[in-house]
């Protein structure tokens, strides 16, 4: 029971949002096996040394140290059939799809990220490369999985394939800092060779178990315009199987209402053979992504 006589509990008040909160657990997970509750405006995590629970918010106008003590004292010795725990909903530490699809803002969703258990990809993979971009982009794009360097960076598309995009989204007439950028698949699948680590292509269970972030993801951003980078990309939003060479460079109609775009991933330039093709691809590429942009305006 958390008191302020008892050393063994820490009681952590923060004004912060509670995406602090969720942006935090792994860190606070550190501090185990002590317990400790963390209070915030809106939301309130307990650990109590075996397992986490969120309860109600503090509210901003409690002042008084020792109401904050006996809010905490309350919400840790509550059961499940408390009333204080009515109407929450229990988030597990690792989110489930249920969890992620009802996350209310990017903030939250990327919070949940980190402890992300939703497929064996997260064990070998050094860490959950969520999407980022501007959180009011009308045009999101959508690759196939983090590589090495985005998994050692923690960020969609800043190696190789990403300074490729880069450059011909900027040719096209975009600008990454007005879009969002993500991928079907948020951790990296690899297998060591050496001290290398060779990208795998994730297959069929890996998307399917991945696929409630992007669905949360385009539910919060509501984008216009979808732009899906390859095969991986495109099966995950229109869930079906996808030709891309088939179905490029014209817009889909989407369920949602809004745009779809089919074009090649990036990594497909990179590893064409010979200098004439690279550069017939790169234009039909850049071209596809003036497409897609032009239906911003529409
Ligand atoms: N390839 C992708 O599909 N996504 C990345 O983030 C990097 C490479």
């Amino acid at each position: 029971m958390p008191d302020a006589r008892n050393p063994d509990w820490q009681v952590i008040r923060t004004s912060h949002a509670s995406a602090l909160i969720d942006s935090q657990v792994t860190a606070l997970a550190d501090l185990r096996p002590t317990p400790w509750i963390v209070m915030a405006p809106e939301r309130t995590l307990c650990w109590n040394g075996q397992e986490y629970r969120f309860g109600p918010g503090l509210g901003g106008d409690i002042a008084d140290p020792a109401e904050v003590i006996a809010a905490a004292r309350s919400l840790a010795t509550a059961g499940a059939d408390n009333e204080l725990w009515d109407g929450i909903a229990p988030v597990r530490l690792h989110p489930d799809a249920v969890d992620i699809v009802s996350s209310p803002s990017l903030a939250s969703l990327r919070g949940k990220a980190i402890d992300c258990r939703m497929c064996d990809l997260c064990r070998p993979a050094t860490r959950t490369v969520s999407g980022e971009g501007n959180p009011e982009a009308r045009i999101i794009f959508v690759g196939e999985q983090p590589g090495d360097q985005e998994d050692l960076q923690g960020r969609p598309f800043v190696g190789p394939a990403g300074q490729l995009f880069d450059r011909a989204l900027k040719e096209a007439g975009g600008n990454r800092a007005q879009a969002w950028i993500t991928n079907a698949v948020k951790h990296f699948k690899f297998v060591p060779r050496g001290n290398r680590r060779i990208h795998q292509k994730p297959d069929a269970t890996e998307i399917t178990a991945c696929s409630p972030w992007l669905a949360a993801e385009r539910k919060v951003l509501a984008p216009k315009v979808t732009v899906m980078l390859g095969v991986t990309g495109a099966s995950a939003v229109l869930g079906r199987q996808v030709t891309v060479s088939r179905e490029r460079s014209r817009p889909i109609p989407l369920a949602d209402g809004s745009i779809g775009v089919v074009t090649v991933h990036p990594s497909y330039l990179l590893r064409l053979p010979d200098e004439e093709s690279k550069t017939r691809e790169y234009t039909k590429f850049v071209t596809d992504l003036r497409m897609a942009i032009s239906a911003l305006a529409g």
